[in-house]
Order: C-alpha cells, then sequence, then structure tokens
C-alpha cells in the first residue's frame, strides 16, 4: 500500500486569484496531516504563480511529517532549497508557458547539469527525487546521476482515453516500478490521479508513494480537505 503525499499548491493558486492571505497553502497542509497524509508536497516554482518563499519557510517550521520540496534545477531555486532544507527535494522540469508540469525530466540530456544538482542537494541531507516518465533508459540514468528515488509521471495514464490505451500505460508503469526496485530506488508516482484511477495504480507492488494534488484540493471544494484527504487515504488502502 502506497502512502499519500499531498500536493497544497492549488490552495495557493485560489489564494494568488485575490493575491491575498487565504486560503492559505500552510494551514491546508496542517488538515492534510490530521488526516493522515503522509508528507507534503509544494512546488515553488520559478515565476511564484502559487507556492511564495514564505510559504515554504513556514511549511518547513510546521509539517510533521515530511515536507518534499518540487523544484526546476534552476540555481536560485536550488539556493532557496539549500537554505530552507526540505526532507526531499523532487526535481522537476519547468516551462514558464505550461499550466502544469508536463513531462518528465529528460535525465539523459541534462545528465551532467542533474548529477551535479544532486549532489549539491544531497551533500546538505536533502533526499533526491527525478521526477521522470517510465521509461527504462530514464531510470537508468537517474540511478547513475546519485538520486535516492524517483517519482514516475503518470499524466499518460491519467490522461488515458481508451481501455486499451490505459492498459498500455499502466502496463508502462508497473514495468518501470519493478526496474526502479531493481536498481535499490525508492519509487514514487503521482500526476494526474484522481478519485477515479488511483485505485488501480495503488495496487501496484512497490510504489512508496503517490503524490496527489489537484484532485484532492478541487474536491475539498465540495466535502472539506479532511474528508477529501481521508476518501483519497481509502482508495490508497482498498485491496
Ligand atoms: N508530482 C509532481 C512531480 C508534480 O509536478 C505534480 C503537479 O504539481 C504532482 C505530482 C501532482 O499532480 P496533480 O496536481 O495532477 O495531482
Amino acid at each position: 500500500m502506497p502512502k499519500l503525499g499531498i500536493n497544497v499548491d492549488h490552495v495557493a493558486t485560489v489564494r494568488q486569484a485575490r493575491e491575498g492571505f487565504t486560503p492559505d497553502p500552510v494551514l491546508a497542509a496542517k488538515i492534510c496531516e490530521e488526516a493522515g497524509a503522509h508528507s507534503i508536497v509544494a512546488h515553488l516554482r520559478e515565476d511564484r504563480r502559487h507556492i511564495h518563499d514564505r510559504d515554504i519557510q513556514k511549511l518547513k517550521k510546521t509539517v510533521k511529517t515530511r515536507l518534499n520540496l518540487e523544484m526546476s534545477l534552476n540555481k536560485d531555486i536550488v539556493a532557496v532549497a539549500i537554505k530552507i532544507k526540505p526532507y526531499q527535494a523532487t526535481l522537476v522540469p519547468e516551462k514558464r508557458q505550461e499550466l502544469t508540469t508536463e513531462g518528465g525530466l529528460d535525465v539523459i540530456k541534462n545528465f551532467t547539469k542533474i548529477k551535479r544538482v544532486t549532489k549539491i542537494l544531497s551533500q546538505k541531507g536533502i533526499l533526491v527525487s527525478l521526477f521522470i516518465d517510465p521509461q527504462k533508459n530514464q531510470i537508468i540514468a537517474a540511478k547513475r546521476s546519485g538520486a535516492k528515488s524517483i517519482e514516475l509521471h503518470t499524466g499518460c495514464y491519467a490522461n488515458a482515453q481508451t481501455p486499451v490505451a490505459l492498459k498500455k500505460e499502466f502496463k508502462k508503469i508497473k514495468n518501470a516500478v519493478k526496474i526502479g526496485n531493481k536498481l535499490g530506488l525508492v519509487v514514487n508516482a503521482g500526476h494526474g490521479l484522481n478519485y477515479k484511477n488511483t485505485q488501480t495504480l495503488a495496487k501496484i507492488a512497490g510504489i512508496a508513494e503517490l503524490n496527489i494534488g489537484h484532485s484532492i484540493i478541487s474536491q475539498a471544494i465540495f466535502v472539506g480537505l479532511k474528508k477529501a484527504v481521508k476518501d483519497m487515504l481509502k482508495l490508497c488502502k482498498q485491496k
């Protein structure tokens, strides 16, 4: 049964709609933890469109489980991570115009830079995870980079439009989990997971943690955050 990490970015998205102080992603993180979340995820984007530096500073002080900072390889963001020292840093590709992280890191193409940032963060005691597509060559490169963990991008699985496509994407993830585990990597997964597609994925043995944001924060509008978290936890636990 995988653990559940909750991404609170979109609480900050709503706050930024009015550029005010509410809703507060730090308070949301506390409620998620009280409801049973195993970690809190927040993405400090280069354009600061949702989560701000002060949110990360506060989360570092208040999160009782584990703080997983999603971040690009940008040197200013790396400097923030070094200063704040989250439990974990998940390195992701970042494009200014995208609505959300569109694909995994190309570890092969950007190997030298990823290896360097992984080393810098690891030396500061931060657990480094690489967000990658479920592809064998990317997993092997991730291992070679020195990262201890990977997060498999589940976007294609989440967006599959037909049962055949869904089965194909599911198989890709299952196979990638096996490869990652064999190499001794901690394997997480996430992106686009919701109340319909998570349960099937959660049954794959060897996934340490699922990281979910948008669907839980959206559901919270209707049922409250605590229930939204508890309902997702149930799906992670069901056999
Ligand atoms: N994992 C990573 C690395 C991400 O970039 C995101 C999106 O910020 C998520 C998980 C969560 O995706 P979603 O909001 O679609 O659940």
